[in-house]
């Protein structure tokens, strides 16, 4: 089968991620970049470089693209390449307001050009394994969920001016793939308290967050987050996912879901619970579980080719990125009027 022909938009450090991943599966070739602002990906791929990317659609037609460009340029960027019948990966998040998101997916229906939303840690074999541990009732009834995602991201990140903006921030940057993941492991949450503060790096955006969350099944969660914090926990740190950004601590857990009949620590997918003995005097049994062996961001990126190829559905629809964005707002919304808040719905 000859390779998807895929462009992409928006050529910093995601998208040349992007780039390397495109260039190291054979079912994919990068056929043209656009970015207004730098050639240099371009010329380093030796593909054709544009300033806009409506004109590289019409030029190259290519069969799929990537969009990697600053948030707030999500929605109208992936809407001319709806609107040109190219299937699209979008980053996350899908939009900067659950208003504009609910437009894209609007956008999606009527082109019905296929629109799959970059939350790749859904593509990680880990994630498809704690998914099977949990619903295979393992876990029992889920009781409390702990997750941590904490991070001191170099100083010279936040030199980009969108970064520093709102329309930026920890959660909406970072914290969104924890929810994102939260909500596809443990189900919806039905409301979720929030602290957030902008104190360690004194900028428009906030730098720590700290959330209570309550899931419609009953569980009960906290999620800590912070882009200026020297800490192991985090699923950057500890899934092996992006080895080239973040130094790796693989004996550290980000997530622990704990359930009346067992619990879980992930990424390690250590599943504790009693043996023939029952009750909290006996010791638990750990029972070591594996995840297959394959790259979130390349089983993303075949996905993206299967899409291109009409095979199959989008695994993270606009629909469901627009679900995680709402919970995102509605901890804005609870860490701005200090309430709980319930995530909007459609
Ligand atoms: N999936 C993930 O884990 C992950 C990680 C990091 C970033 N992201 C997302 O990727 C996107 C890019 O983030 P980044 O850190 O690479 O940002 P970046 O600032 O490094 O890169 C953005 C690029 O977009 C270009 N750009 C600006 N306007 C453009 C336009 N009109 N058309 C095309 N290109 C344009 C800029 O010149 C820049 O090269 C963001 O949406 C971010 O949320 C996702």
């Amino acid at each position: 089968m000859t390779a998807v022909r895929i462009a992409l938009i928006g050529a910093g450090v995601m998208g040349r991620q992007h780039a390397q991943y495109i260039q190291q599966l054979p079912e994919t070739t990068l056929v043209a970049i656009a970015d207004p602002f730098t050639q240099a990906l371009a010329t380093d791929y030796g593909v054709p470089a544009f300033t806009d990317h409506r004109q590289m659609l019409e030029h190259i037609r290519p069969d799929a693209v990537i969009i990697a460009n600053p948030n707030h340029l999500h929605v109208s960027t992936a809407t001319d390449c709806l609107q040109a019948g190219i299937p699209t990966l979008l980053e996350k998040p899908v939009a900067t307001s659950l208003a504009e998101a609910f437009e894209l997916v609007a956008v999606e229906q009527r082109t019905g050009v296929p629109l799959l939303i970059g939350h790749h840690r859904r593509h990680n074999p880990i994630v498809t394994r704690a998914k099977s541990i949990i619903d295979s009732g393992a876990l029992g009834r889920l009781t409390t969920v702990t997750a941590l995602w904490q991070v001191r991201k170099d100083d010279a990140y936040f030199d980009v001016a969108w970064r520093r903006e709102p329309g930026a921030g920890v959660l909406l940057i970072n914290l969104i793939h924890d929810l994102d993941l939260l909500r596809h492991l443990c189900g919806e949450v039905g409301q979720v308290q929030a602290i957030t503060s902008h104190g360690a790096r004194q900028l428009a955006v906030e730098d720590s967050a700290a959330l209570l969350l309550q899931f419609a099944n009953g569980a009960l969660g906290t999620l800590t987050g912070s882009d200026a914090t020297v800490a192991p926990w985090g699923w950057d740190q500890n899934s092996g996912e992006n080895p080239s950004v973040f130094a790796q601590q693989a004996d550290q857990s980000c997530y622990l879901l704990a359930g009346t009949e067992g619990s879980l620590s992930i990424p390690q997918l250590k599943l504790w619970r009693y043996g023939e003995q029952q009750g909290w005097h006996h010791p638990l049994l750990c029972q070591q579980h594996a995840p297959a062996d394959s790259l979130a961001m390349h089983n993303q990126l075949r996905h993206l080719v299967q899409l291109a190829r009409g095979e199959c559905a989008p695994l993270v629809s606009a629909a469901d990125a627009a679900k995680t964005l709402a919970l995102v707002e509605a901890a804005q919304r609870a860490a701005r009027d200090g309430f709980a808040a319930q995530p909007a719905a459609e």
